[in-house]
């Protein structure tokens, strides 16, 4: 979704907010632009690529030492340059940027429109922009106080970013909704959405929260509410290396962080499962162990991937924990009314910590006293910071939209998490638990197998159906949500339509699509309780011409006898076998994609973090 990079300080700001909104690309993008101030205000904006901004860039002088930039995700009106950010307010001295939704923009737009001002563009930002200049004009406030004024009316979620022409030396940002970290450098101060454009400059940063309003003016940093009262900046140390965020010799940061599965999955268990592998200890658990022993009920919310992990999740405690679990679409839960109380956890699984739908349900939740606990990877995000409590997947950046290790992180995190319950409320005996856990343990060199055996079979795999318009994942059990995962990784990278399904569900409904140009994946295991009706639903989809991949297990010949491909996994416990059977099917994805020419980092409409409803 749209990033914000701002910069004021001593250097020249042009370059390094271009540099920032490169850092920022990731996120997803249609249009980008830059306004500097320098005696004048100067904008440069472009439909496309950053590469298109910089290419316009290089026949245009944009000297000076305050600079916002922004790469938006189309909203309001499409992509083009007009619709870019940053906006110019009417008399052309002040710039916004702006991350998030302004809802009641139309209502505030006809008032504009009576006042006889006029609006270039069709978006909401346009309107908050010229929204805040009526009040500082009429009023005759400074900016500051105009901005303050504006944001007690707008509904809505905002990052915004402002300079003007008249307060050369400020920067002006408030956040509601959308995440705004700001750096501090030596005399030099930063603003962005995340810290990776930050990271380049500087580890010392401040997350701000909702409601607060960052002045940056003569080198101090002011922190203050919306009722104009002054805060004290919390500085804090950002964790995260240069090279994390680079490609690291790889040709898509989605390969990377594929390959990098079995090091984070390590990194996740480090410090949490001891050194002789006898006992979990995870911070966010051991202070609320009771509340989760004595839970009536886990509710699970996230979206896309992170909705398939609270899908897998639910079997996992039901298995282990004899704990109710309910799982929903984090979208669907705030708006259905949930019935909740002091004795229901919720968990909230979220990559980026900043998804929209997802916070608005907690914040549903916590009206209702649930006691919140967050799964989320970005340290420092806003997912993190509103739960009452919650565990890191430490899975390191994912800049690749798809998301993949931090799936697996995800998992690692809820499986440890119910063992230790389990464990606890002793409906594990310890041999089974310490079974499980070396399970666990054994899965990075497992999926090291998968590396060291797979690779140019899926690859070649995916050469023979990479033209398929429809493909049909079906598992069950466990492998139900893997099913839908590996559905999800192939319709955002490849644009192939792909459904998952339970196995079973087939002869429902589904089997009406089996011809012989529509490749049906099965999740196939030996040990699967299942495995002889998954058996029987192969059969079925064969006796209809249909062509069948398998992820099997390692040395199955019966199964393999009856399949057109086979993609072979080490045996595991079933109940853990999610963490190896998604593996194959991230591979499959991406060299679908990449096979058909697709940048598989940056899929067509996509956004890395999804900060609106
Ligand atoms: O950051 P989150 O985990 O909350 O994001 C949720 C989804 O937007 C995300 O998983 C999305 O579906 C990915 N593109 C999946 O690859």
């Amino acid at each position: 979704m749209c990033g914000i990079i701002a910069y004021i300080g001593h250097r020249d700001a042009t370059p390094l907010v271009l540099n920032g909104l490169k850092r920022l690309e990731y996120r997803g993008y249609d249009s980008s632009g830059i306004a500097v101030l320098n005696g004048n205000l100067q904008l440069l904006k472009r439909k496309g690529k950053i590469k298109d901004l910089e290419l316009a860039l290089e026949g245009t002088h944009m000297p000076g030492k305050v600079s916002i930039g922004h790469t938006r995700w189309a909203t309001h009106g499409e992509p083009n340059d007009i619709n870019a950010h940053p906006h110019i307010s009417s008399d052309g001295k002040i710039a916004m940027v702006h991350n998030g939704i302004i809802e009641n923009y139309d209502v505030i737009r006809k008032e504009l429109l009576t006042k006889g001002y006029t609006l270039e563009s069709e978006t909401d930002t346009e309107v908050l922009l010229k929204f805040i200049e009526s009040i500082k004009q009429e009023n005759h406030f400074d900016l500051e106080e105009a901005v303050r004024i504006a944001l007690k009316w707008v509904v809505g979620t905002y990052v915004i970013v402002l300079i003007d022409q008249e307060r050369p030396n400020t920067l002006i940002a408030a956040r509601k909704g959308s995440p705004l970290v700001v750096g501090i450098g030596d005399d030099e101060y930063f603003m962005a959405s995340d810290a990776l454009p930050i990271v380049d400059h500087t580890r010392d940063v401040v997350y701000i929260n909702d409601y607060e309003l960052v002045i940056i003016e003569e080198g101090e940093l002011i922190l203050k509410n919306l009722g104009n009262e002054r805060k004290t900046p919390l500085i804090e140390k950002l964790d995260l290396e240069i090279a994390a965020i680079e490609k690291g010799g790889y040709e898509h940061f989605m390969l990377k962080e594929i390959y990098q599965q079995p090091d984070t999955i390590r990194d996740c268990f480090r410090g949490r499962i001891t050194e002789e592998s006898s006992s979990i200890q995870i911070r966010g658990i051991e202070d609320h162990l009771d509340k989760f022993v004595s839970a009536r009920r886990i509710i699970m919310i996230g979206c896309g991937t992170s909705w398939h992990a609270s899908l897998v999740a639910e079997y996992i405690f039901e298995d282990l924990c004899r704990i109710p679990v309910e799982v929903d679409y984090a979208s669907e839960f705030r708006y259905r009314n949930p019935i909740l109380d002091s004795n229901d956890i919720i968990f909230a699984i979220s990559q980026s910590g900043e998804t929209a739908d997802t916070i608005v349900a907690l914040e549903k939740a916590k009206e209702q006293n649930a006691f919140l606990f967050g799964i989320v990877n970005v340290v420092g995000s806003s997912i993190s910071r509103i739960t009452h409590a919650g565990t890191y997947t430490h899975s390191g950046p994912e800049i690749g939209v798809a998301s993949t290790k931090a799936f697996t992180g995800q998992l690692a995190v809820l499986y440890m998490i119910a063992l230790k319950v389990g464990l606890e409320k002793q409906l594990l005996s310890q041999k089974k638990y310490s079974e499980l856990l070396s399970q666990l343990q054994s899965v990075p060199k497992k999926i090291e197998t998968i590396f060291e055996t797979q690779i140019n079979n899926i690859s070649s795999i995916a050469e023979k159906y990479c033209q398929s318009q429809n493909c049909l994942y079906l598992g069950r059990g466990y492998q139900f949500p893997i099913a839908l995962e590996g559905a999800l990784k192939l319709k955002e990278i490849s644009y192939i339509h792909a459904e998952g399904y339970p196995a079973a569900e087939m002869k429902h409904g589904p089997i009406a699509l089996i011809e012989d140009n529509v490749p049906v994946i099965f999740i196939a295991l030996k040990n699967d309780e299942c495995y002889e009706k998954i058996m029987s639903n192969i059969q079925e989809i064969k006796a209809r011409r249909g062509k069948v991949i398998g992820i099997i297990t390692e040395g199955d010949s019966r199964t393999k006898k009856i399949l057109d491909e086979y993609i072979e996994i080490p045996e595991c416990d079933p109940v853990i076998s999610p963490l190896l059977t998604v593996v194959p099917l991230q591979f499959l994805a991406y060299y679908m994609g990449t096979k058909k020419g697709i940048d598989v980092d940056k899929p067509r409409n996509l956004a890395k973090s999804v900060t609106v409803e």
